[in-house]
């Protein structure tokens, strides 16, 4: 039986559709089951359309509190009985409520704990740095503060701008996230400390 997924998304998805481009081989040994988002009218919601995975959006303007949006978030998650949840692109922490139900894997456009938060690629080349690359972990509550699952070097070329760096992160991204998203679901892990390690 494959893993079930449940995809979180906030743009254009293309870590998305990077997990439903492999999904389609059974050896892959994941399905996602559900694509959720935090507003309308993004690519990464047609890209799930298309592929005939179902969606839901919860805005979290819609709620007059933040740990009302938590728990509603968590319980359309929940409706998917998801294996694990993967945060790919999508711009909110999740709360307790989801922390606390399921295994949730983030990916990061910046070699952690360098540069973490909303503007990775900018801050990297806002520093100067020469190598920066990305980063699949294990959501917390921090601002990408979890247990680092894989990470990959990317360089920074010197006529490089945010779009041209974060197209090329992007691309390793996205087949580092296929790869660790396909051992997880397959062969499970252990968390020690902060020490991911994927195997039983
Ligand atoms: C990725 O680089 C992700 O790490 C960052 O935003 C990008 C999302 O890209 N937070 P996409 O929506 O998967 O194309």
């Amino acid at each position: 039986m494959a893993g079930r997924l449940v995809v979180l998304v906030s743009g254009s998805g293309t870590n998305l559709q990077a997990l439903l481009d492999a999904s389609v081989d059974p050896s892959y040994g994941v399905r996602v089951v559900a694509v959720g988002a935090d507003r309308d009218g993004i690519e990464g919601l047609s890209r799930a359309a298309r592929a005939n995975v179902p969606t839901f959006v919860e805005k979290l303007g819609d709620y007059s509190t933040r740990a009302e949006w938590d728990e509603v978030i968590s319980t359309r998650i929940a409706a998917y009985e998801p294996d694990l949840v993967v945060s790919a692109g999508f711009m909110k922490i999740l709360g307790k409520p989801t922390l606390d139900a399921f295994p949730v894997l983030n990916t990061h456009p910046a070699l952690l704990p360098s540069f973490p938060g909303a503007h990775g690629v900018r801050d990297a080349l806002a520093h100067g740095a020469k190598v920066t690359g990305c980063t699949v972990m294990l959501a917390d509550e921090g601002v990408d503060t979890g247990p680092i699952v894989a990470q990959e070097a990317v360089p920074v070329l010197p006529d490089d701008d945010e779009a041209t760096l974060h197209e090329r992160i992007k691309a390793v991204e996205r087949r580092l996230l296929v790869d660790v998203v396909g051992r997880m679901v397959r062969e499970g892990w252990t968390v020690s400390g902060r020490t991911v390690r994927i195997g039983k």
